[in-house]
């Protein structure tokens, strides 16, 4: 269905059954709904490849899913996911096809952007990244003084920093530890001075990763890179071409920044930053975790995107998530979602998860470029736990904000943990199926009461529950499950840009700080006077010369 063939979203009939709906449901707590029915732990439970999902701790009801399933086919969801996986160009604003699908499509698909099946393409590059990952996880690949690789620093930023960046954390396990990886993005001097530091120029390999290779940020770092790497090696050009490779779409650029386009990885433009790290873009990726790893993972990710594709309505957990975040943003005044890894390895997947989200549905205009009268995208925030229970927790279970949260965790810890510290995995997740328990079910003042406790202070000890929650559980974090899940959040956030009808595939709010930035910047350095530059940031930058001594 097109922009204009849909009615707006909180005028439909489905949109004003749900409104209606909620009021009924009122303040019914998650204790009725699980007294009411012994069966909803069993039935709001969904099996996913590896991933089990249970939604029972969700202020839902079976008519609340289906009114929510009614909105989706209302809004035709199934069609414009039909029209992402056919290489449509359903990236209307920049008029692009939205083929993340494709990177992880297996060899016999066929996938056609523009009459072309791009599959076979996909299947080179993912071909030359192995041979170049096996050769320098082997030593074979040479710097310019003739010494096998020890460090792969990947210079990028949002999503071609992002992604890789938390999968490698996320399978460090998986990874060459032998070989150091550290990934560089802010313009911020200190990141690069940090990584570069303790690291020798003649066994240090720089992946610069930009799809558009004209990022200020990584062209600045990867310039700084490269003249610390001439210094080192005694200023010869020509080691430049050993110690530097790109990935990108955008071969002239690379040439003109000295890469050697044979030292290129290739992606498209049908390919998102946000959802790129299955592209070249994981490279270094690759390379920490050896290209077999890189196909689990890649594997994992087509199971979910075969799940989405064809499960139906009831049993589709990336649509079911997608739902119940359109419910509670649109109905319970939640702005806001956590998502809560009990895993250490998993300590940057809300950050990347932070952009995949907010740069996706961070929007108020509608696809037709109307504003939107209905809450959009919400904040993304969390940190592993059991950290954030001794932080932010409180806010989640006594303050006045309805914070829904995405609880995961695994059975297994991997399998490098020795016996001591394996014991420990059984108390991580007590905590993490304590929380989902206090979170819905809280604690009544009659139980505190009953406690003993002094009737002043009742009221600061009770917890009020119906807080809701996903429970995701797996069995360990390989590199399949990373697939699974990562693949789980992308399709969820492509439900909810559908609903919200919105484009959820371009990123026009960051253009706008770039281009102030550009034209500051002439002022801090050379005191030009900047046209049009507000009183309170001219006087902001008079104070930083002054205390830059210009
Ligand atoms: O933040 C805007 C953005 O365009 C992101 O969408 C993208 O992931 C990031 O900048 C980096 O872009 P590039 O890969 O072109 O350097």
């Amino acid at each position: 269905m097109n922009a204009e063939g849909r009615g707006r979203l909180n005028r439909l009939p489905e949109w004003a059954a749900l409104a209606r709906h909620r009021e009924e449901l009122g303040e019914t707590h998650l204790r009725e709904l699980f007294e009411s029915d012994p069966e909803r732990a069993g039935r709001y439970t969904l099996d996913v490849g590896d991933l089990r999902l249970d939604y029972s701790k969700q202020l839902v009801t079976d008519e609340t899913l289906a009114l929510l399933r009614d909105l989706a086919a209302a809004v035709d969801v199934a069609g414009l996911r039909d029209a992402m996986f056919r290489g449509e160009k359903i990236n209307n604003t920049e008029g692009r096809a939205v083929l993340h699908t494709a990177l992880r499509a297996p060899h016999d698909a066929v996938v056609e952007v523009d009459g072309e099946n791009v599959v076979p393409a996909v299947h080179a590059v993912l071909g030359r990244m192995a041979v170049f990952a096996d050769k320098v996880r082997s030593g074979e690949w040479r710097g310019h003084t003739g010494k096998p690789v020890r460090a792969v620093v990947n210079i990028g930023i949002g999503g071609s920093d992002l992604g890789p960046a938390m999968a490698y954390e996320a399978l460090r396990p998986y990874s060459q530890r032998e070989l150091t990886f550290r990934f560089v993005s802010n313009v911020d001097g200190a990141d690069l001075h940090e990584a570069l530091r303790d690291l020798d120029p003649e066994t240090t390999l720089f992946v610069v990763s930009s799809k558009t290779f004209t990022t200020i940020e990584t062209i600045t770092n990867a310039t700084s890179a490269r003249a610390w790497l001439l210094a080192g090696l005694g200023g010869d050009e020509a080691a430049v071409a050993r110690h530097f490779v790109a990935v990108s779409t955008n071969a002239s650029e690379v040439r003109k920044f000295g890469i050697d386009p044979e030292n290129m990885f290739e992606f498209w433009d049908w390919v998102g930053g946000r959802y790129s790290y299955d592209s070249a873009i994981g490279l270094s990726l690759m390379t920490a975790i050896g290209p077999d790893h890189f196909r689990e993972m890649l594997a994992g990710f087509h199971l979910m995107d075969e799940h989405f594709r064809t499960a139906p309505p009831e049993r589709n957990a990336p649509l079911l998530l997608g739902l119940l975040g359109v419910w509670y943003g649109g109905f319970h005044g939640a702005r806001s979602h956590a998502v809560l890894p009990y895993s250490h390895y998993l300590s940057r997947f809300t950050a990347y998860l932070q952009q995949l989200d907010m740069e996706s549905n961070g929007k108020s205009v509608d696809r037709a470029g109307r504003p939107v009268d209905w809450s959009t995208g919400p904040v993304v925030w969390g940190t592993p736990g059991t950290n954030g229970q001794h932080a932010y927790y409180q806010l989640l279970h006594q303050g006045t904000q309805l914070i829904p949260a995405d609880l995961l965790g695994f059975a297994r810890p991997v399998d490098e943990l020795d016996d001591r510290t394996a014991g420990q995995h059984d108390l991580l997740m007590a905590n993490l199926f304590a929380q989902g328990q206090a979170l819905a079910f809280g604690k009544t003042a009659e139980e505190v009461a009953g406690e003993g406790v002094q009737d002043e202070q009742v009221p600061h000890r009770t917890f009020p529950g119906n807080r809701p929650t996903t429970t995701i559980l797996a069995t360990e974090l390989s590199p399949s499950v990373l697939g699974q899940l990562v693949a789980l959040y992308e399709h969820k956030v492509f439900v909810q840009g559908a609903v919200w009808d919105i484009d959820s595939f371009d990123q026009w709010g960051v253009e706008l700080g770039k281009v102030l930035a550009k034209r500051v910047e002439p002022a801090l350095t050379e005191g030009e006077a900047v046209p049009g530059l507000d009183a309170s940031t001219a006087a902001l930058v008079t104070r930083y010369r002054e205390l830059r001594g210009r």
